[in-house]
């Protein structure tokens, strides 16, 4: 009889760990994986990635409609209504499908999905509700959920205050949101709803929207979103919030201090950050402890300090992204199995799916700086490039940073609408050791956006063709 009866247990079935269980599983180990939620795919498939997309889509196509972009391209409708019902339904369909699509690929791939909260017993076993499991390795991809804000209470049934899940359930568009929080989720999911007529404004703590990305993409962006309309209140906090008759007043104080103000509306989403999954998983049966943020920490092959147990994904330290998870997830599988998984964690691309599109990857120009590099730096205006000049796609620019002694490619930051896709050939160049003159000599298709890319690192030479 076997020692174990898995040879790998991941507990948690979002994109990490759903990755993990089917590489493990191509490798020819026996895998299990633990999930609580009715449906595989985690945060991403189900209350992330997936359906914020599909409302992006949705109320994207609604605003072109509406604003007269599709008029200007000879496409007369009359006036468009909103059937916000057909958009979620739109959005629950593709999540059922592609939460079935995992269910399907376990299946495929034999993966057992033990279904239920998984916690340790000891560090080869994994209690599942009443039962008990054992694996000669665990992985932990238990993922993370939403930061909550003192004193602002969310509450996704009562639709008034709510967090990102919420926001994406809402049965009607509100008059006027307030989003708590200039990061990724408020910015596009504040986007949805004011496309479909909310009136919005994003409190944010800091003095610019976007922490972590570069500088000049964070001003750009502010001027972006406030000339769609969004009202933007930087350098403010929210310090209360009480809710009465379907409406909530919140108290906001600058954030250095001074005087408070209040304000209404009928919807609050709270989008301050998220925190690892950790609790409810004994950790203390198998004597590890989390860091300062709540993290567990790991070595580069993602082993945890006892020696059968790994971890990976949004509840380990860097940024909570899926295709970060994802790697991680082939990474874990490999080195379980023998093999060497590495993820490049300094190539991680991050892109928030608004309109235009914020991407970037590798280091800001104020992090190269810090860094000790000395930069040479290339822009290039989206207005200059034919293929967005012709969809009527002007706003934006490439930035490209390269070391001015080496020239090797640092990074890359673009605003346009599709910088999502354009900031991947980047992230391959680095991945290579691409200098911005590689980039700069590589033919591109004309006439395509990415053709920006190539100028932008012509520019870094102080030679692009096109301004
Ligand atoms: P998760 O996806 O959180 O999965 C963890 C799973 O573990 C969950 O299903 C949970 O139920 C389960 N679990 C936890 N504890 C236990 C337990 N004890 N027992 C059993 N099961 C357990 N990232 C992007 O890259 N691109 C995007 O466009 C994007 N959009 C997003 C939009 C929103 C609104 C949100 C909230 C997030 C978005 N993200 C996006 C982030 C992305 O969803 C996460 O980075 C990603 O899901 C992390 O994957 P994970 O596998 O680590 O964890
Ligand atoms: P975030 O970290 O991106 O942004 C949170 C923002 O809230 C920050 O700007 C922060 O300064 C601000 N903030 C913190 N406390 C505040 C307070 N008390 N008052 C006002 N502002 C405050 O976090 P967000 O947007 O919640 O997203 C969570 C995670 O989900 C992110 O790490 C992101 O990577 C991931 N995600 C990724 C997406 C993508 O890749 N397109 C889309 C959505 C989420």
């Amino acid at each position: 009889m076997a020692e174990f009866d898995f040879d790998v247990i991941v507990i948690g079935a979002g994109p990490g760990g759903y990755v993990a269980a089917i590489r493990a599983a191509q490798l020819g180990l026996k895998v299990a994986c633990v999930e609580s939620r009715e449906t595989l795919g985690g945060t991403c498939l189900n209350v992330g990635c997936i359906p914020s997309k599909a409302l992006l889509h949705g109320s994207e196509l609604f605003e072109e409609a509406k604003d007269g972009t599709l008029a200007k391209f000879g496409v007369k409708i009359p006036e468009p209504e909103l059937d916000l019902e057909a958009m979620q339904g739109e959005k629950a369909t593709a999540v059922k499908e592609l939460t079935g699509g995992i269910a399907f690929l376990f299946k495929k791939n034999k993966v057992t999905w033990l279904k239920g909260l998984g916690s340790f017993v000891d560090k080869h076993t994994v209690k599942v509700d009443d039962a008990q499991h054992t694996a000669k390795n665990i992985v932990i991809a238990t993922g993370s959920s939403v930061t909550p804000l003192p004193g602002v209470d969310v509450d996704n049934d009562g639709g008034v205050i709510v967090d990102s899940t919420g926001a994406l359930a809402l049965d009607r568009v509100p008059n006027k949101m307030v989003v708590i929080g200039g990061g990724v989720i408020g910015l596009e999911l504040g986007s949805v709803w004011r496309r479909l007529g909310a009136e919005v404004t994003v409190v944010e703590f800091l003095d610019q929207l976007l922490p972590g990305m570069d500088g000049a993409v964070r001003k750009e962006a502010a001027k972006i979103f406030k000339k769609q309309g969004m009202e933007l209140k930087l350098s403010t906090k929210v310090t209360g919030a009480t809710v009465e008759g379907g409406k909530a007043t919140l108290t906001l104080e600058p954030s250095n201090g001074g005087d408070s103000e209040t304000i209404e509306a009928d919807c609050v989403l709270v989008a301050i950050g998220r925190r690892p999954n950790t609790e409810g998983l004994n950790l203390a049966a198998i004597g590890l402890e989390t860091n300062q943020r709540g993290q567990i920490e790991t070595n580069h092959d993602f082993l945890t300090k006892v020696d059968s147990v790994w971890a990976i994904g949004d509840c380990i330290p860097g940024p909570m992204l899926a295709h970060k998870a994802e790697d991680e997830g082939i990474a874990v599988a490999e080195n379980i199995a023998g093999e060497t998984g590495i993820v490049n964690h300094a190539v991680i691309p991050s892109v928030v799916y608004t309109m235009p599109e914020i991407a970037g990857v590798g280091l800001t120009e104020e992090a190269a700086k810090e860094a000790g590099h000395t930069v040479k730096v290339g822009n290039f205006p989206m207005m200059a490039n034919s293929r967005a000049k012709t969809n009527r796609e002007p706003e934006g620019f490439v930035k490209v940073i390269a070391d001015a002694e080496t020239d090797r490619v640092l990074g890359a930051w673009i605003i346009a609408s599709l910088a999502g896709t354009m900031i991947a050939q980047v992230a391959q160049a680095m991945e290579f050791g691409a200098t911005s003159e590689d980039i700069a000599y590589t033919c591109h298709a004309h006439p395509t956006h990415s053709e920006a890319v190539k100028e932008a690192a012509m520019a870094v030479r102080g030679a692009p063709i096109h301004i």
